[in-house]
């Protein structure tokens, strides 16, 4: 089992680049099966997800061939592929169920593992099913799978979806892009990654139009081209490491992302006293050593994200005063909270909202990653801890941080992995 061990106190200085979004990759690499020539990606981060997602990929027959070293791959889906995605793959990594729709748009058949539930809630999939549905798709579940099929091919409908969900949206961007006919898809999620699906289908031959701010015009097409994509920065690695940044009043240049696409957490980070010079594909951030407290929402793009709500948290345990965090996306995405106790955060957790002590010093402790986005949180409070913290189960976070610890040495920071 490996950990990480983080010796507080050093301040972060110093260029970080970021790599390619696991969140757009993902979509992408499961939208590569709509298209029988070979596809080039480019810029894939090389974190577990992106190879779990290759392996499901894999077990239906796609033919990859990975150039680890530069972070590309090329991958071939000739008509031969299988349609299960088999439950060993989809449990670990719930974005398998984004196979599901372009399975059914090209093949008209499939059975996916129900991703399941993991530490930040039950993730259901009743949107992305009853949304397939009105593109003529017939499903039932039993034993764990989703057994869904459309005899006579995906038809294109108008669909305004119930929830703004980001995996329902880009499974249904995608299976739409194969189905006969027109589809007006409405009150959609507009991620950047989701925009990033986008760019890449076309590029490949789609028909996508953004014809208003969350709805999307789609002619269905039958064939798909040959074609390379270059997969977008990852915001949410940026805005950890601007959190990192911020909480160890260093002075870091976050290189490779442009700051449009994080304009809310720029504001914010300015808001509470952080000091942020943007340029065009990089931005600059001056931690400060007194922030100031404050009140934050999740919300769906281009609210504050989700994704980086734990690591706000652990900045906000050094603000000035009470915060609070309203966690309105996940029912149970507060599990970093105890861990940040036991290092003598001051947090009590009511329902979907967060109360932070602030002013606190953290110490150094023994910790437990639960989650992806939780255990990078323990890393950031170890950074400032007095002392040396030691996190288990890293596996988590390998799930979505390329070589965090090379990136955070690099500028500074004292942490190793330990294998024992
Ligand atoms: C994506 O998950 C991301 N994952 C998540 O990032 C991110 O936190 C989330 O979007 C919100 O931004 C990937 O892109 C691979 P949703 P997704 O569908 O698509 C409910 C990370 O750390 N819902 O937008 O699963 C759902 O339970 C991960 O990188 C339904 O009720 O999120 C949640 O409460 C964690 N029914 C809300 O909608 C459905 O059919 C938003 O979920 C689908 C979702």
């Amino acid at each position: 089992m490996q950990k990480l061990e983080v010796l507080g106190g050093k301040k972060l200085k110093g260029l970080i680049q970021i790599s390619g979004s696991k969140n757009a990759s993902l979509p992408i690499l499961a939208a590569t099966i709509l298209s029988e020539k070979k596809i080039h990606l480019s810029n894939l981060p090389n974190v577990k997800d992106i190879d779990t997602m290759i392996n499901l990929l894999k077990s239906i027959g796609s033919i990859i061939k990975i150039n680890k070293k530069n972070k590309s791959l090329s991958i071939h889906n000739k008509n031969n592929l299988d349609f299960i995605a088999p439950y060993n793959l989809v449990k670990t990594m719930r974005a398998g169920i984004l196979v599901l729709g372009p399975l059914l748009a090209r093949f008209h058949k499939a059975k996916v593992s129900l991703p399941g539930g993991c530490s930040i809630g039950t993730r259901p999939i009743d949107i992305h099913l009853k949304c397939l549905s009105k593109l003529g798709v017939k499903y039932n579940i039993s034993n764990g799978y989703v057994y869904a099929s459309a005899k006579k091919g995906l038809i294109g409908a108008k669909i305004k979806l119930p929830k703004i969900s980001v995996g329902a949206t880009e499974n249904l961007i995608i299976a739409a892009s194969m189905a006969k006919g027109i589809s007006v898809l409405s009150n959609c999620a507009i991620e950047p990654e989701i925009k990033d699906l986008v760019n890449f289908l076309n590029k490949i031959g789609a028909k996508i139009r953004w014809t208003g701010r969350r709805t999307v015009k789609i002619y269905g097409v039958k064939k798909f081209k040959e074609n390379k994509y270059k997969v977008m920065p990852d915001r949410i690695e940026a805005g950890t490491y601007m959190i990192a940044a911020a909480i160890t009043e260093g002075n870091i240049l976050i290189n490779g992302i442009d700051p449009k696409i994080i304009k809310t957490e720029i504001e914010l980070l300015k808001k509470i006293g952080v000091t942020i010079n943007t340029f065009k594909d990089k931005l600059e951030v001056i931690g400060k050593n007194k922030i100031r407290n404050a009140k934050i929402k999740t919300a769906p793009y281009p609210g504050f994200p989700t994704d980086l709500q734990a690591q706000i948290m652990v900045l906000l345990c050094k603000a000035n005063g009470l915060s609070i965090v309203n966690e309105e996306i996940f029912e149970n995405r507060f599990m970093h909270c105890a861990e940040l106790n036991r290092m003598g955060a001051k947090i009590v957790t009511k329902g979907n909202k967060a109360y932070i002590q602030g002013d606190i010093q953290f110490k150094s402790a023994e910790l437990m990653a639960t989650d992806l986005r939780a255990s990078v949180s323990l890393i950031l409070a170890g950074l400032v801890a007095k002392g040396r913290s030691k996190i288990n189960r890293i596996y988590h976070l390998d799930r979505g941080y390329e070589q965090i610890e090379i990136k955070l040495r690099k500028v500074g920071a004292k942490i190793k992995r330990i294998y024992s």
